[in-house]
């Protein structure tokens, strides 16, 4: 039995499956005819002022504002924004990962606490620092923190309603990815203010605002407040004044979309070149993303927490009111009073805490009830249980109701109906009907095939998904693969389909593809991301050298992806360019500390190179980030087996072997360590 060859074990790589969004690059093929926009404010030259420039004179909405969920939705994490309830009951363990977790205050400073126990002994203990608190605490807290402007969801969050700590939504039955969430653009985009994003990263921001502002339904102030201060005025109770966008005075589909951008979450599909920074108040969602939401037989009770905008839209008062709108003259000023909006209900300057139900039931009487205005039917349930329930139209009609996608937390169902039965019992999901397009008619071809690529990749792994999306991207001929390029490769990647990702590419040629057809930097990294793709098709097949350009042109084209950089990285270790690897597995280190496949590469290479106590070194680092980082625990192995340590060596395969029994290196490994043990 040759040692080196127990030493020098293969970083083997993982496919990684990371979200990926769509559509940067102008295409050709779409010839969107940009329509003049009225509001001054849309122009590139108007900036960003923030809440407390529109405080110096709106000071009672911002004072009432400032008290509302979208006031309070992101801050920096201390004592008093956190909701949570520290002490005994700030300590939770899962199960299926073997981790405690224990969140708690020093001073004003937050803190997380990963740790796992061997009877009463810690053996492991992982201590990160709350940098950001998302999240109200109406309903939760979740917790964030940042590394080198790079963002990532927190292990534990705090259900307000029920007044219990758990882990985060997505985190349970052994999809716990403890420090390892990104939190992307899209997700920051919905429950802050625009921050300031890095390009060729995933989930880096420079910077990152305190909550959801004004601007974000006003759109850009620079220019309101210049003109204001120079004194010139509207009057605006009798016109608009287009300095500033007031969501009041649009059309009530415009107005739709303000609320709309944040509060129908979905499969979101980006517009070809558009980014989630792209949409401002006034401007069609459509013009920017198309929101999809799968649908399935009998399902209609089911739905997702900021989902208001798509069941209120299933109401009969909405369609209804929508059929009537067109026979009524319109209210030139204000022409959402004559529709059902969220506006019609909601006033976003006040919480809805303080709104009060009379309020609400005063919209609902203002429309039925038989009044002079309405000619509307009246509740027709017993006068009995109208006055048990205090009239409260509300109660029976929007009941809270559990959101499938958020646990321990309920919100008003915005499907407002005759009062249905509750049923307890979990119904089997229908036959599916398809993906629907809930902002916008009939998209495009193309934005439909990659609906149903993000929603097998990002939401649900079924592979008709992918028939689905295959239907839409012929490849027949070399034309029609350029087309559709990178949506081909996701759908073949996604399919494990390599051989035909490398048929694409021999069609088209390396040169042309990495030359001309992926040039571009973008916020989704699209290119990159389907040169990565085409980079382990490649690797995947036992290919490195032809994965190599790709993997580079990927971190050329996203530079500040830690895993692109990683994977090409990994291509010149597989040529034996071990200084190179070198260079670039510390330089994804310099950017990304906590990297653990890096680092334990990087303490492999050390080794090569003869220097143990410096691979010994990466690969405690990688181990004090991921106690069970199969990769890391067997070079480590290797690293003892080099120093002839086998009783540590065979520690540390027992240690594999505890959470993976059934891995085949590590048992094969310790057959030959009793050989070589005799
Ligand atoms: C220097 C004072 C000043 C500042 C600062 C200011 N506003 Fe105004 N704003 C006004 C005045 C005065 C009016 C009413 C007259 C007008 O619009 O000309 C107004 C009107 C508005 C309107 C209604 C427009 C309409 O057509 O109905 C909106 C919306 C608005 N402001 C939002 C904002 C926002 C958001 C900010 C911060 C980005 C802001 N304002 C900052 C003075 C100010
Ligand atoms: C930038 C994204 C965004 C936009 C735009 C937006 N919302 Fe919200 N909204 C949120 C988020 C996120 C929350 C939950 C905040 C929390 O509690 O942490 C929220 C909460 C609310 C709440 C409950 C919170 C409370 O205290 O009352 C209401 C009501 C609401 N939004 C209405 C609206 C309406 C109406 C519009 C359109 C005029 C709108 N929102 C536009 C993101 C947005
Ligand atoms: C399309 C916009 C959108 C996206 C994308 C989105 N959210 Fe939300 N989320 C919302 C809105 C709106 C609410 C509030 C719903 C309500 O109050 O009923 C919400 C609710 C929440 C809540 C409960 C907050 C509370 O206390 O009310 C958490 C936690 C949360 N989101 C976290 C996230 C994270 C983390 C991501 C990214 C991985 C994300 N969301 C992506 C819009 C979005
Ligand atoms: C969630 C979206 C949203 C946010 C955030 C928001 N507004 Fe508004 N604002 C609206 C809507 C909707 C209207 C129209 C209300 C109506 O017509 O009943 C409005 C109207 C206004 C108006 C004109 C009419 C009035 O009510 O006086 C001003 C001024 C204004 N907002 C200022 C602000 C300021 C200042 C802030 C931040 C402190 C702010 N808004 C935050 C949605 C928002
Ligand atoms: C803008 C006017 C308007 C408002 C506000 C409004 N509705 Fe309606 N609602 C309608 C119309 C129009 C219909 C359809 C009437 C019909 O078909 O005869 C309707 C239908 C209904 C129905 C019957 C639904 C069915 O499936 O048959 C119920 C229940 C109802 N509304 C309750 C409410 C409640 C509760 C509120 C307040 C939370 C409310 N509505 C607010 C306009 C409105
Ligand atoms: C017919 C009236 C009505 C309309 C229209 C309406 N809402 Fe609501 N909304 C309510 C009521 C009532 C509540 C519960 C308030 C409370 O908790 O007291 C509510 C609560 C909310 C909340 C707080 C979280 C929850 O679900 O309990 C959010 C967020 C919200 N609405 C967003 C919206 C958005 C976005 C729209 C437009 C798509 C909208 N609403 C349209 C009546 C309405
Ligand atoms: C105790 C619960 C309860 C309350 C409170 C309540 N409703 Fe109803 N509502 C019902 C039920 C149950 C029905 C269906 C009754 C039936 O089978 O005819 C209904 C039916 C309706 C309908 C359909 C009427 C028709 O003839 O089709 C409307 C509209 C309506 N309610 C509006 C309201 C409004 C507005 C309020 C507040 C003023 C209100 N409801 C309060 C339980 C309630």
């Amino acid at each position: 039995m040759r040692l080196q060859s127990l030493i020098l074990f293969v970083v083997v790589s993982s496919v990684i499956l990371l979200a990926t969004f769509c559509g940067t690059e102008k295409d050709p093929n779409t010839n969107t005819i940009e329509t003049q926009s009225p509001w001054r404010n849309h122009a590139d030259s108007v900036s960003y002022v923030g809440m407390n420039v529109c405080k110096q004179c709106h000071s009672g909405i911002h004072e009432t504002f400032i008290h509302t969920g979208m006031g309070q939705s992101f801050d920096t994490a201390n004592s008093s924004k956190s909701a949570g309830k520290f002490g005994k009951e700030s300590t939770i363990y899962d199960k299926e990962k073997d981790f405690w977790y224990h969140s708690g205050f020093r001073g004003n400073t937050m803190f997380i606490t990963e740790f796992r126990l061997d009877g009463r002994d810690t053996i492991f203990k992982r201590e990160e620092k709350v940098d950001y608190i998302v999240g109200s605490g109406q309903h939760t807290n979740s917790h964030m923190y940042s590394v080198n402007g790079y963002f990532f969801q927190m292990p534990m969050t705090f259900y307000a309603q029920k007044g219990q700590w758990d882990l985060p939504p997505g985190f349970e039955n052994g999809y716990n990815s403890r420090f390892d969430r990104i939190i992307g653009l899209e997700c920051m985009s919905c429950h802050n203010s625009l921050p300031s994003f890095v390009k060729g990263s995933e989930n880096k921001f420079d910077a990152v605002p305190d909550g959801i502002t004004c601007e974000r339904c006003h759109g850009p102030g620079s220019l309101h407040v210049r003109e204001k201060q120079a004194g010139i005025i509207v009057d605006t109770s009798t016109t608009i004044d287009y300095s500033i966008v007031n969501p009041g005075k649009l059309s009530p589909e415009l107005q739709f979309d303000v609320c709309q951008r944040c509060h129908l979450q979905g499969n979101a599909v980006l517009k070809p070149g558009k980014s989630f920074l792209d949409f401002r108040p006034g401007m069609k969602l459509s013009d920017v993303m198309t929101v999809f939401m799968p649908k399935y037989e009998g399902a209609e009770d089911q739905f997702i927490m900021a989902s208001h905008a798509e069941r209120l839209k299933m109401s009969a008062c909405f369609l209804q009111t929508e059929k009537q709108r067109a026979t009524l003259p319109e209210n030139s000023l204000h022409p959402y009073k004559s529709a059902l909006t969220c506006v019609t209900c909601h006033n976003p300057h006040i919480t809805v805490k303080q709104t009060g139900s009379n309020t609400f039931n005063a919209t609902c009487t203002s429309c039925h009830g038989g009044s002079a205005k309405s000619k509307l039917k009246n509740c027709s349930d017993t006068p009995e249980h109208l006055a048990a329930a205090n009239n409260n139209c509300v109660s029976c009609h929007m009941p809270r109701s559990g959101s499938i996608d958020i646990p321990h937390v309920t919100v008003h169902d915005h499907y407002i109906r005759r009062p249905v039965a509750k049923t307890t019992a979990e119904k089997p999901q229908g036959r599916f009907l398809g993906l629907y397009a809930i902002n916008e008619k009939e998209p495009s071809p193309q934005i439909k095939a990659r609906a149903y690529l993000q929603q097998f990749e990002k939401f649900d792994q079924k592979l008709f998904f992918l028939d689905s999306a295959a239907r839409y991207l012929p490849d027949a001929n070399a034309q029609q693969i350029r087309n559709n390029l990178d949506d081909l490769v996701q759908l073949r990647f996604l399919q494990r389909n390599f051989e035909a990702v490398k048929n694409y590419v021999r069609v088209l040629s390396s040169k042309l593809i990495l030359d001309s057809l992926l040039v571009q930097t973008s916020f989704d990294n699209r290119h990159a991301w389907t040169a990565y793709r085409i980079g382990e098709a490649f690797y995947s097949t036992g290919d490195a050298a032809s994965a190599e350009p790709f993997y580079k042109k990927a971190s050329d084209l996203a530079p500040f992806h830690p895993d692109f950089r990683n994977k090409y990285a990994l291509s010149l270790a597989s040529r034996k360019a071990n200084r190179e690897a070198r260079e670039q597995y510390q330089q994804v280190i310099n950017l990304y500390p906590k990297h653990v496949s890096s680092l334990t590469s990087l303490g492999y290479l050390w080794l090569l190179e003869g220097d143990d106590v410096k691979a010994e070194s990466y690969y405690n680092q990688a181990l004090a980030l991921d106690p069970d980082d199969e990769q890391a625990l067997l070079n480590l192995a290797g690293l003892y087996l080099y120093r002839q340590n086998y009783v540590l060596a065979e520690k540390t395969l027992d240690r594999l072997l505890k959470h993976n029994p059934k891995h085949v290196q590590a048992t094969q490994i310790k057959a030959q360590l009793k050989t070589l043990k005799k």
